[in-house]
């Protein structure tokens, strides 16, 4: 994170200030005007990019020592002329310019390597051994690149470890690094930055032996996906039981060179293999007489249509040839995958970190609901954030599962919720547990990142859940976080991550001897006082169960609804693989379209090879962003981005951090040490690249202002609005060219703003006075979850409910009936208990405030009149809230209640029930009260009743 600010950036912008300069020294020395000021300019930034230019190969250290000899030769025109060449070959090729001679013009060489998809990557040797040597490494390396293969490598070559981390992190163009073992550690230039790597936090290594070990550690921490190989003279490094974690292989130095070659150029071939995608291109070329049941397959009843030209136009070929419902000739079963679907779906695991991944072909809506059915059965408890997203509510509602919803905590100024915070979690556990219901707890649903960006400590929530639940399973619902495994700050919070480094800390013998000093030290503590303690969970029964669901489409170059489930569960096999196989058989079409499963396996090359860089340059952008709007004057009046301190209240950031503003000196070389040590500490983080405008002071609602301007005056689509915010999502496929039109039209809207509030009447500006304040000062509180109406809540001493049994109740039309908002006010007042017979979700985001079953509260009311998004599932504006009448809650209720005092059936229930403590009266709520108080005044139920359903 700290390198966001990052020197990679500001080399970039270095050169292209160069460029400039030499323009301005040639131009000066044409004119015969005074070249004191161009010159030293010209000199300040090549003694600037010469700090680092030696982690590229391309204009590189030797392109800077031109530029000085021209210089210092004052042969002005000749400088302009490399700088301007370098910094266009730069831009256009990255590392890849070092293939060309800087001297000649490009239409002059050979350029067509690159027109013919040949790939350039480059390679990192960390060894000390001079590279003039006869026989170096390098030299050898070198000789046996003789091109004519598809991927060519150029090798940048440095001295120690602490360059070959610095050179892995900001050079997003090497994919594979060569590591000597007995490398020197310290670089003998000192680095440009503070190293804040290697040395840092653990101990400085003595034993030069393990010097290379470090290093590759370090790099397989910060860029998982580079190909890592160690090398070494002695035959001992094979006993060294780290290497195999850490290297792909490793080379005995002597006679290996063209071994390390072919094994270089393989490892860099196998990730940019997609073998479903391969698989299908192979096909869509073969001839093929087709007679299964798709008559769009090849075209044919596109491209022999009369009238269907233009599909086939617009289209194309392609997508046609590549249709097809076969899964044989190369192809395979989404369903039953055993070949290159199965493939794709390896490489993908291992790209995202889990054991296994399952490609999803129905968005991840439908991986939710897959999950959910495989991981529950009814009548277990879930604990889920009521604010997730509503696929998991209708599996809830699907599976007979009991959702037991928890609060996120309230952003009240912006209409937004963040995340739940631990203590919560904690808190509900033990209080499932004093009330006997731990047992049933199978699950614990989060959303991570949420939709503005908060994202949770994943890795202190499952190993404190754990410590009081120890057989829990985890669902992650990491919808818009595929992309964050391509880069170490963000990868650590994910699902998939946490989860490996939660394994290996239980499975850690320094962590039993912290578990039994923890144990000790809790022996006299009350377990109602764990809430505030920090838990450790027993080493022998906690299992390691995680899911996470991913939105591939949404943060990723796969098309819509592509989505994937990775899967780090040490049960897997022996519970889950055969319920979560049914599931996914329930759930997934038998038509699944190929195109959706090939741009998934594409998706996934993209991030082993291309993530890092792209994703880098998400943050790099959002970041420019925040600082714009920050500090420009006109913005500034009528927006504000949101910041670290905004969304997440202090408590939760240990760290202290507030802000991702830049520091007062934009040059400083360290970065943002802190911002690295939030996203290592805090409870919660907040993502850069969700950024919330806060538009409160437009007089404009979030809807109004992403609607009137930013769609229909712009053509700038975003997804989310609050009452006075529009959200803002920076990800791989923004570019600086839509970022700076993004500004430009923030720009004419403050001034069109500035305009209207200048020439606007008294009663005009009374108005917008109004709606400024209706929109920051006297926003409706945000609802918590009101609670389940007692008719459906199985247990009366825990506040699980029965979201199916309300979701099928309400399949009888003549239970329910349909509430006006406003009556729905004065009925609550005058003290009916209105119980939602639907979900009722706003999207976005696509949350529920109501849930089948759920008591309509007066707060829940006025936030729904308050509300001005158009689009609310489940709600009728016409006809109001749909809502169970009251004969049916008090037969159901009635029912409920002989449900409930009826004798078990089973011996083992009769075991079952006697755990359960006796009702606690302090305990019984008013909720229960008033089950009591509307039986008594109720009808009992008659035969004529239907029957109750659930
Ligand atoms: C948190 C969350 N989960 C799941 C989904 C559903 O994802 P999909 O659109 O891929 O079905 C969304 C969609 O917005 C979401 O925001």
């Amino acid at each position: 994170m700290a390198t966001m600010s990052s020197p990679a950036q500001r080399r970039l912008d270095h050169w292209h200030s160069l460029e400039t300069a030499a323009q301005r020294l040639a131009d000066a020395v044409e004119a015969g005007a005074d070249t004191d000021q161009p010159a030293a300019d010209f000199a300040g930034l090549i003694d600037e990019l010469e700090r680092y230019e030696r982690f590229w190969l391309f204009p590189g250290l030797a392109t800077l020592r031109r530029l000085r000899e021209y210089l210092i030769n004052w042969d002005a025109v000749l400088a302009r002329q490399l700088a301007s060449r370098a910094v266009h070959r730069l831009s256009e090729f990255g590392d890849a310019g070092s293939l060309f001679d800087l001297e000649v013009p490009l239409a002059d060489q050979h350029t067509d390597q690159f027109a013919s998809g040949r790939h350039f990557v480059t390679v990192l040797i960390a060894d000390d051994t001079p590279e003039d040597v006869p026989q170096s490494l390098a030299a050898e390396l070198r000789r046996l690149d003789v091109g004519g293969q598809e991927i060519g490598f150029g090798l940048l070559v440095v001295g120690s470890a602490e360059e070959a981390v610095a050179a892995a992190v900001l050079n997003d163009e090497i994919q594979a690094c060569i590591i000597r073992r007995d490398l020197t550690l310290r670089a003998a230039v000192p680095l440009p930055f503070k190293n804040t790597f290697i040395g840092i936090g653990g101990q400085p290594t003595t034993d030069r032996a393990v010097n290379g070990i470090v290093c590759g550690r370090w790099i397989r921490t910060l860029r998982p996906h580079l190909d890592l190989y160690l090398l070494t003279d002695e035959s001992v490094a094979s006993r060294d039981p780290r290497t195999h974690e850490l290297f792909n292989r490793t080379f005995y130095r002597l006679n290996e060179e063209a071994e390390v070659h072919a094994t270089v150029l393989a490892g860099v071939r196998r990730r940019y293999e997609t073998p479903f995608f391969d698989a299908l291109r192979r096909y869509a070329a073969a001839p093929i007489g087709q007679f299964h049941a798709l008559p769009v397959a090849r075209g044919a009843s596109i491209f022999n249509s009369r009238w269907l030209q233009d599909m086939g136009e617009f289209y194309g070929r392609h997508i046609f040839q590549a249709e097809t419902s076969s899964t044989s000739g190369g192809l395979d079963s989404l369903l039953d995958p055993h070949g290159t679907v199965k493939q794709a779906m390896t490489k993908a695991a291992s790209t995202f970190g889990a054991r296994e991944t399952f490609f999803v072909t129905n968005g991840t809506s439908t991986a939710n609901k897959i999950v959910v059915q495989a991981l529950t059965r009814p009548g277990e408890i879930v604990l889920i954030d009521r604010n997730c997203h509503k696929s998991r509510h209708y599996g809830l509602a699907l599976a007979g599962a009991l959702p037991l919803y928890l609060d996120a905590y309230p952003l009240e100024d912006y209409a937004i919720y963040g995340g739940v915070p631990l203590c919560t979690i904690k808190q509900t556990l033990l209080e499932l547990k004093a009330a006997g219901r731990l047992d049933q707890v199978r699950m614990l649903l989060l959303t991570n990142c949420t939709f503005d960006g908060i994202t949770y400590y994943a890795l202190r929530v499952m190993e404190e859940v754990l410590a009081i639940k120890p057989d829990i399973c985890f669902l992650w619902d990491e919808a818009w976080y595929a992309f964050a495994t391509a880069v170490p700050f963000a990868r650590q919070r994910t699902a998939m991550d946490a989860a490996a480094a939660l394994h290996r800390r239980l499975t850690s013998p320094e962590y039993r001897a912290e578990y039994d000093a923890w144990r000790a030290d809790m022996a006299d503590v009350a377990e109602s006082e764990w809430v505030q303690r920090r838990l450790l969970p027993d080493p022998d029964a906690a299992r390691v169960r995680v899911y996470a669901t991913h939105s591939t489409h949404k943060s990723l170059s796969a098309l819509r609804q592509g989505s994937m489930i990775h899967v780090w569960d040490q049960d897997f096999d022996r519970y889950s693989r055969e319920q979560f196989n049914e599931a996914y058989l329930t759930h997934t079409s038998t038509s699944p379209n190929q195109q959706l499963v090939a741009s998934l396996d594409l998706a996934r090359r993209q991030v082993d090879l291309e993530g890092y860089r792209m994703v880098r340059g998400a943050y790099q952008m959002a970041l420019a962003f925040r600082q714009r709007v920050a500090t420009d004057p006109l913005l500034g009046r009528w927006f504000r981005v949101l910041d670290v301190d905004d969304l997440v209240p202090a408590g939760f950031r240990p760290s202290g951090v507030t802000s991702y503003l830049p520091l007062a000196d934009p040059d400083a070389a360290d970065g943002h040490p802190e911002w690295d040590r939030a996203w290592v500490s805090d409870e919660f983080v907040l993502d850069p690249t969700r950024v919330t405008l806060y538009i409160g002071k437009t007089g404009m609602s979030g809807f109004e202002f992403r609607e009137q301007i930013l769609m229909d005056r712009f053509g700038i689509q975003i997804n989310k609005t609050s009452f006075n915010s529009v959200l803002l999502i920076f990800t791989i496929g923004v570019t600086w060219t839509s970022l700076q039109y993004l500004l430009d039209a923030l720009r004419r809207t403050a001034v069109a703003l500035a305009r209207a509030v200048d020439g606007a009447s008294q009663a005009d500006r009374a108005l917008m006075r109004i709606k400024t304040k209706a929109l920051t000062a006297t926003l409706p509180p945000l609802p918590d979850f009101s609670g389940f109406d007692p008719a459906f809540r199985p247990s009366e001493h825990t506040p699980e409910g029965d979201v199916r049994a309300a979701f099928y109740a309400a399949y009888e039309e003549s239970d329910r009936e349909y509430v006006p908002l406003t009556e729905a006010v004065s009925l609550t007042a005058a003290g009916r208990v209105l119980v939602s017979a639907t979900f009722v979700v706003p999207y976005p985001p696509g949350f529920p405030v109501l849930v089948p079953g759920q008591v309509v509260s007066p707060e829940i009311l006025t936030f729904l009149t308050r509300l001005d998004i158009k689009e609310i599932h489940g709600y009728r504006p016409e006809l109001g809230l749909c809502v169970f009448t009251e004969r049916f809650l008090q037969r159901y209720a009635a029912e409920h209640v002989r449900r409930q005092s009826a004798p078990p059936k089973s011996a083992a229930q009769r075991d079952e029930q006697t755990l359960d403590p006796p009702p606690d009266p302090a305990r019984s709520d008013a909720g229960f009260q008033d089950l009591a108080r509307r039986l008594a005044s109720g009808v009992e139920p008659s035969r004529g009743d239907s029957p109750p359903i659930g």
